[in-house]
């Protein structure tokens, strides 16, 4: 196949970033917004060896659960990768997702029920990150176009709540009236670079990041937001680096408290400009409680909340059970965890110490472990997984029950492999066990759709240390035997 090659093809099979798949010959087509069984005109963008990555010109059958995508720009922003697929299909991709990482990278054959659906199919978003920039038509509000630093200018993002095109008018009307500069990226100068927000509880949190130390025509802004919400608080974050991060450290609160008080699954807390929090209330409640259910925690238990971010599960695991340390690298993160510590009387019963697990995590679960104390180890790590040797630290120890809440199928599912010895290590290489002797046992998996319309998933899932007699989720993988 040669680059810029028109040809037509009929999809297979959805690949596990959301993408149809057209076999033809010996080459393997990736051809984003299509669906299977669907008839397709393409055009070949990138051939390498066998892989071909195209794009779709024109879709001659389209496919019952095809739908209209709500976003006007859909297949130029690049922010989401579902829309164009029925709901309840997109439930249906995200287990097919999670199971299939089980079973290709893990081998194990898990049983993954349907996808726990948001409330809100769209407009659940708590969070909006918009750059701002000075590009050919004067000032362009919008996304990135994926991997580049070119605007798709929007009035309106249906994953965001209806509030972000009152951001965006006002922005405009901001820039406009008061002739602001905005930042150009070819000549790393200009003011504004971004808007970013944060809803809670009905307030906005809405924060002008500035690459400069002062922003002009503070009493006009305000103003014009007056126009347009009843309940905000106004920053300015100061960012003069030309990178990729979109926040500085310095916020100056110009309008409005610097701070909200907010209740969240029994738990008081402070939510910043820059707090950390997932992006979808509803279902971040929901996983907190199922992960405190499951876990079956009470106050003879001991919880190593590990990778604890803001403290969040640290303090309600800590209300529940005799004990809970939370672990994590970011100073900041972890001073909002001493707050909630404060603010929530739980002085001796939640612990939060700020180093990497690496170092920290094997010491912690030892002495818990030595002392005999029934202990739940939860994990929630970035992208990128467990360290393995914080794996063979964890199986040393044994703690008895570990919640992993996960954001990458993949490395979920790799290090579930490892902890239930499905894979070993050969030859540098990461293969499947042929005489696995697993300390730990899988009990359950259950994915969470925490970003509808993307091709995201969350996935919450319990280890067991083989002893237990929990019931478990694991059917045996062909060729692996039983490992219940
Ligand atoms: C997915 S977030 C989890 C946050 C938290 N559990 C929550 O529900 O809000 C992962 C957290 O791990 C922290 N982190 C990343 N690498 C780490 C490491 N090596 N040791 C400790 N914490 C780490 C990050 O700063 C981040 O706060």
């Amino acid at each position: 196949m040669l680059k810029n090659e028109e040809r037509v093809g009929i999809v297979s099979r959805l690949g596990s970033n959301g993408e149809g798949i057209i076999k033809d010959g010996d080459y393997t087509v990736f051809l984003p917004y299509a669906l299977p069984n669907e008839k397709i005109k393409y055009k070949v963008l990138k051939v390498k060896k066998n892989v071909v990555f195209a794009k779709a010109l024109e879709v001659y059958t389209p496919a019952e659960e095809r739908v209209r995508p709500a976003c006007s720009v859909y297949e130029k922003c690049g922010g989401c990768q579902l829309q164009h697929l029925k709901y309840k299909l997109q439930l249906k991709l995200k287990s097919k997702i999670v199971k299939d990482c089980f079973s290709k990278i893990a081998f194990i054959d898990a049983s993954v029920p349907l996808t726990e659906r948001s409330e809100l199919e769209y407009g659940y978003r708590n969070k909006l990150q918009l750059p701002v920039r000075a590009e050919n038509f004067g000032c362009e509000i919008g996304f990135f176009a994926s991997g580049s630093h070119r605007i798709v200018p929007i009035n309106s993002c249906p994953i965001q709540p209806e509030w972000c095109t009152r951001i965006i008018k006002a922005v405009k009307k901001y820039v406009k009236t008061n002739d602001i500069s905005v930042y150009s990226d070819k000549q790393g100068a200009g003011l504004l670079k971004h808007v970013v927000v944060r809803a809670v509880d009905g307030k906005l949190l809405i924060t002008f990041v500035i690459n400069g130390d002062t922003l002009p025509c503070v009493n006009q802004l305000i103003a014009i937001l007056k126009e347009y919400f009843n309940d905000f608080s106004l920053f300015v974050n100061v960012n003069k680096l030309g990178n990729n991060v979109i926040l500085g450290e310095r916020f100056i609160c110009l309008f409005g408290k610097d701070k909200v008080m907010t209740t969240d699954c029994g738990i008081k807390y402070e939510m910043g400009p820059e707090s950390f929090m997932q992006v979808n209330d509803n279902v971040r409640r929901r996983i907190y409680s199922e992960a405190v259910k499951i876990s079956g925690v009470d106050e003879n238990t001991v919880v190593i909340d590990a990778y604890s971010g803001a403290g969040m599960l640290t303090a309600i695991f800590a209300q529940k059970a005799k004990k809970a340390v939370g672990i994590e690298i970011v100073k900041e993160a972890v001073d909002c965890a001493d707050a909630l510590k404060k603010l929530n009387s739980l002085d001796g019963k939640m612990q939060n110490v700020c180093a990497p697990c690496e170092e920290a995590l094997p010491e912690i679960m030892q002495r818990e472990t030595e002392n005999g104390e029934n202990t739940v180890l939860v994990l929630d790590p970035p992208r990128q997984g467990v360290d393995e040797t914080l794996i063979q630290s964890i199986i040393k120890c044994k703690p008895q029950k570990i919640v992993y809440i996960s954001c990458s199928p993949q490395t979920l599912a790799r290090d579930v492999g490892l902890l239930t010895d499905t894979l070993t290590w050969q030859n540098g290489e990461l293969v499947k066990n042929e005489s696995p002797s697993p300390t730990y046992k899988l009990v359950s998996v259950k994915p969470y759709d925490m970003f509808p319309q993307t091709k995201h998933v969350e996935t919450l899932v319990v280890l067991r240390t083989k002893s237990s007699n929990d019931r478990s989720a694991l059917s045996p993988a062909p060729g692996i035997g039983n490992l219940k």
